[in-house]
């Protein structure tokens, strides 16, 4: 016997971009590790008597009507520091932002417990927004940077944690900046080993991620320094590129070409990189992409504020770049991954229609853009699982069992629900329609984390 618990139920999972599978009234069988080993189908032989044999043992949770599993969701792109300025300081160009309320916040970090207050807050917040998954930025400190990984690792969430880097000596305030480009890539090193240890005891796993913050913000040697660590250990990679006109004509004006080549050029493009934004990537960038495996953190909540345009991601899709969503916290003003798989969705409807009334509409926007709201969910789950090379973000054989139960009878009120809806309406309902309040318990890797 080579299962744990059984969980009954109808679950929703993404089997390819555009198309879903509806599970109903399935028996989601979870190993020791926390691994999905099989699912069965009513009708199936070992159905019945595998059900009955859980009952008896206690160890079967069975949901009630009108609930349902989703996989629990991936958050590519999330600055944990930023969380207490969350839905503040939206009006300003991303440079004044950043040097004006974001960078001033980051600097209070070196206070851990600073750190340790706000980072419990948002882990506790993610998990309740069914987030199971969060590729972090912390802060240039390597020390409230591992407890955002302990804190993950505590509380059960798999965190994908980056000490930031920035340690260019004009572009970076003297209150906030890595001493030297040595110094920056010596905590570096020594925060990826602490984190890898401290991986090797954790079930759901927590990872260290090289995280030049982007171009602008580093020195050439520092770049060059977290490629060579990044080939070393064989660890994630994040930055944020191409992601609105000033950064893309600040790093075209330094080396004379794009974020993508200049990243690739420091090594910093492979399998596991996830790249924040990517909103001005050219038909060469796309093919760097596409040749080393990079994948793109779609952020549509932040690029309405900061990106100055919308990223045409169904033409990434088509293309067979890997893409998942982030909340980009706080440029993007709210911490669920629901509100970015419905801003994704709206915003693609305004790239392909356009926006300017006074054009005709054949030209007002731009053709094949949309993206549908199962493309926007397997983004938000099985892409983000994809882009990390992980095998999180679906109900199926051999993916971590991160589910979330969504309760459409809780709320109040709660979901109108008649008989003429079948499930695939009620999908709908709920990614258009549930919030934090629906979303009645989280397992990661197996174990209940709400
Ligand atoms: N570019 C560099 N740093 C940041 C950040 O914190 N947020 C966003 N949106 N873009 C960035
Ligand atoms: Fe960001």
């Amino acid at each position: 016997m080579n299962w744990q618990t059984i969980f009954k139920g109808t679950g929703f999972t993404s089997i390819s971009p555009d198309a879903i599978e509806i599970l109903k009234d399935s028996l989601f069988c979870v190993d020791g590790k926390g691994m999905i080993a099989k699912i069965l189908q009513p009708g199936e032989k070992e159905y019945s008597p595998l059900l009955s044999q859980a009952a008896r043992e206690n160890r079967l949770v069975e949901l009630k009507p009108h609930q349902y599993f989703l996989p629990g969701f991936v958050d590519l792109h999330i600055h944990a520091p930023q969380w207490p300025q969350i839905g503040t300081a939206l009006d300003l160009p991303l440079n004044e932002w950043l040097n004006s309320c974001t960078f001033p916040l980051e600097a209070r970090y070196e206070d851990t417990e600073y750190a340790r207050q706000v980072y419990t807050h948002l882990v506790d917040t993610l998990i309740a927004n069914g987030t199971t998954t969060a590729l972090y930025f912390a802060t240039i400190h390597k020390e409230s940077s591992y407890l955002l990984a302990e804190i993950c690792a505590e509380k059960g969430q798999r965190g994908l944690v980056g000490k930031v880097v920035m340690d260019h000596q004009e572009e970076n305030p003297d209150f906030y900046r890595d001493a030297s480009p040595e110094e920056a890539l010596a905590d570096t090193e020594e925060f990826i080993q602490q984190v890898q240890e401290l991986g090797k005891t954790v079930p759901q796993g927590v990872y260290p991620v090289v995280t030049p913050r982007f171009i602008p913000s580093c020195s050439d040697e520092a770049l060059a320094g977290l490629g060579r660590l990044a080939a070393k250990y064989n660890v994630h990679v994040q930055s944020h590129c191409s992601e609105g006109d000033w950064e893309h004509n600040f790093v075209r004006k330094r080396f004379g070409k794009n974020d993508a080549a200049a990243l690739n050029d420091f090594g910093l493009l492979r399998e596991k990189s996830v790249m924040a934004h990517s909103v001005l990537l050219d038909r060469d960038d796309r093919a760097l992409f596409k040749k080393t495996g990079t994948a793109v953190a779609h952020c549509p909540l932040s690029n309405a504020y900061f990106a100055n345009c919308v990223a045409p991601i169904k033409e990434y899709m088509s293309e067979g770049l890997e893409v998942g969503l982030g909340t980009d916290i706080s440029a993007g003003y709210s911490p669920g991954i629901l509100q970015n798989i419905r801003q994704a969705v709206t915003s693609s409807r305004m790239l392909e229609d356009g926006t300017d009334p006074s054009r005709s509409p054949e030209d007002r926007g731009r053709r094949d853009s949309r993206i549908t709201l199962k493309e926007a969910f397997y983004l938000a789950t099985a892409g983000g699982g994809e882009a990390l090379s992980l095998p999180v973000g679906k109900l199926a054989p051999g993916y971590a069992f991160d589910a979330q139960v969504v309760d459409m009878t809780a709320g109040n009120p709660p979901f109108l629900i008649l008989p003429e809806m079948d499930r695939d309406i009620l999908f709908q309902k709920v990614l258009f329609g549930a919030d934090p309040e629906h979303i009645r318990s989280v397992y990661i890797q197996g174990r209940k984390v709400l």
